[in-house]
This record gives structure tokens, sequence and C-alpha cells, in this order.
């Protein structure tokens, strides 16, 4: 984006918590973007959520999708809802920023993907940790080799939810550990070897909601073998990435969340570990929080009207899918 381009309009179809993460503080911080209309289910409380957020219009989800000035919609709804919501909005021409993970159903997403080639529209999937600098430069080493071939990925994601009534324990809204943070370590691996992920084994320890609280996974990607532990009644945040090369190891710390480098708690202070350190990649320093580099750079693509072709969208959601036909026995 050039610095006369406009910022990017965006509509918020949701009322919770993490658009304060995502989209509000990074536009506080210089994000090229406004918030233009705020959409819910229940009008009155977009317009509760307007005022107390000072969007300057709100109202329900069909009102948004009809809004000439919106060009974005950030979608951060329940898992289960992010498909047709987004076919909903990029049938209407507007780019989508949408929560991980967008879904696991691939064949919707091949449909969703065809209809925004078709429009010339964004559809991306916010794993902001990889928009993070410091996260990027350590991923793409190893993409360069700096641990020789990949033989391994050993992921590690957890923490204790302890809301009765959250969304990540309801089965209907696609709920789950491996939805809720397993599917970070299935974008990790993707993301390494850019290739399909295929998934090789997968167990659970099933709620009385019905949804998975602890899963662990077993992937193939190539020659790369993946073990990814994802938990929501973990004793208290978790967050770990191994990657075993033919010539090294890297050790990630905290990279879902690298939000701020030097942020207090210590599982939110991302580090690389080479070993050996011989011949490591200088680290790349990042002083903004992951989502503030994920909104530039969605910002940026979509003034600039750069489209991008499937980032590995879909493989993610067939991985998921066979993950969950291994836990449920569903087909
Ligand atoms: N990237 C990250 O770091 C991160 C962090 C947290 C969450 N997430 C993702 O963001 C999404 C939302 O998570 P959250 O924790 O923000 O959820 P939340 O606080 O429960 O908010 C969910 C929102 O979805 C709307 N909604 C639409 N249909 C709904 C339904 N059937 N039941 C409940 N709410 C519904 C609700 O708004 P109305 O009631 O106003 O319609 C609500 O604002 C999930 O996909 C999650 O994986 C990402």
């Amino acid at each position: 984006m050039t610095d006369t381009a406009p910022p990017v309009r965006l509509g918020l179809a949701c009322t919770g918590w993490i658009a304060d993460w995502a989209i509000h503080r990074p536009i506080r911080d210089g994000s090229p973007a406004v918030v233009a209309f705020a959409a819910s289910r229940d009008a009155a409380r977009a317009r509760r959520y307007a005022r107390a957020w000072s969007v300057p219009a709100a109202g329900g989800w069909a009102d948004l999708l009809a809004r000439d000035d919106v060009d974005a919609v950030y979608l951060a709804t329940p898992n289960a809802t992010h498909l047709p919501l987004a076919l909903d909005a990029v049938r209407a021409g507007k780019h989508v920023l949408c929560e991980k993970p967008l879904g696991r159903d691939p064949a919707l997403v091949a449909a969703l993907l065809a209809e925004a080639r078709r429009r010339r529209v964004i559809v991306r999937e916010a794993f902001h940790y990889r928009a993070h600098p410091a996260v990027a430069a350590a991923l793409a080493a190893v993409r360069d080799g700096a641990v020789g071939a990949v033989r391994r990925i050993d992921v590690r994601f957890g923490w204790r939810l302890e809301r009765p009534g959250d969304i990540r324990l309801s089965a209907a809204l696609d709920g789950g550990a491996v939805m809720d943070v397993g599917c970070y370590g299935v974008d990790l691996v993707r993301h390494l070897t850019a290739a399909p992920v295929e998934v090789t084994g997968a167990r659970a320890e099933i709620g009385r909601t019905g949804v998975d609280l602890t899963g662990v996974v077993a992937l193939r990607s190539g020659p790369v073998r993946a073990r990814l532990w994802a938990s929501l009644r973990a004793a208290g945040p978790v967050c770990a990435a191994r990657v075993t090369g033919s010539r090294g190891t890297l050790g990630l710390r905290a990279p879902f969340l690298p939000v701020l480098p030097g942020g207090a708690a210590p599982v939110r202070r991302f580090a690389a570990r080479w070993s050996p350190r011989a011949g490591a990649p200088d680290p790349v320093p990042g002083s903004d929080t992951s989502y503030r580099y994920q909104l530039d750079a969605f910002a940026r693509d979509v003034a600039a009207g750069r489209w991008e072709a499937d980032d590995g969208i879909t493989d993610r959601a067939r991985a998921l899918a066979q993950v969950r036909a291994r836990i449920t026995g569903e087909r």
C-alpha cells in the first residue's frame, strides 16, 4: 500500500473479545485500516458494540454485506460458521480475513477459493504468528535448509479452558482442542513442507460435551513425520515446537504466541534456539504484536489488489477433516 492509499474499510462479523487484539489495537497503533461496520446476530448488540468501540455503523450480517463502504470482512465467529459466512462475504465481493481455522470441509474450502478467484478477492486464514518477522525469519531459515532436510516436527499447544459455555466446548460449533489449537501445528507443518499433510493417527480425550479436550495427532507430509499435542485441559499455557533436520534442530518457544517478544508471560516470549548454534541465522526482532503485522499485511494486500493462490488452506482443512474422522469414527 502506498502512503496515499486510503485505509481499508473493515466490517466486523463478531462482537467477541479477539477483535480487540486482532483489529482495534492494531488500528490504534497505526495499521492502515478503519472499522466501518459492526455486525452481530442481534442488531441491538451490534449497536451497543459499535457505541463502545466507536464504530460508525452497525446492524446484522445482511446489512454488512450490502454496504458499499466495506471492503473486507473480519470473521471471528465460531468455527462452524466460518465457511458459510466467508462464502456469503466473497459472493458479496468482500475480501475476508477469517479466524483460524477456516474450516474442516475441503470441498467447501475449494468452492470458496474458486469463488474468491473469480471475484479477485482475498481469503486469508488468520494464522497471525507467521506474520511476525521473528517467527517468519526462523521459518524461512528452516525452509532454506538451516537444519538440513527436515525429518520431524513436534508441536505442543495447550491451555486451560475454564468457561463452561465457551464456543470451544460445543460440538455443533466445531469446537475442540484440535480445531482450536491443534490447527496451528497443522499449519506449521504445511508451511514448512509446502506439501499436503496426511493424518496417520489421532486419538483424543472426548469431554462431556462431545468435543476433544486433548488430542494427539500423527502427521506425514512428504518425508516429514510430525506429532501434535493439543489441549484445552493443560495445567497452564503450553506452546512449543521442535523441528529436527538432518543437520540440526530448531526449538521454538511460544511460536504461536509471539504477541510481544518481550511480553510479560513467559509463554508469550518467542525464542528460537538453534542447535548447532554455528551457522544459525541472526535473530530478527519484531516490536509489534503478530496481530498488528497480520493486519498490516492484509490491508496492504487488499489495497494493492494482491490476490493470492491457496496458501495451504485446502490442505489444512483436509487434515482437520481426517483428524475428525479418526477421533469420532465419522467418515
Ligand atoms: N487468532 C487468535 O489468536 C484467536 C484467539 C481467540 C479466538 N480465535 C478464533 O476466533 C473465533 C472466535 O473466538 P472467540 O473466542 O472470540 O469467541 P467468542 O468470544 O465466543 O465470540 C464469538 C462471536 O461469534 C458470534 N457468533 C455468531 N454465531 C454464533 C453462535 N452460534 N454462537 C456463539 N457466538 C456466535 C458472537 O457474536 P454475536 O453474538 O454478537 O453474533 C460472538 O461475538 C474462533 O474461530 C477462534 O478460533 C482466534
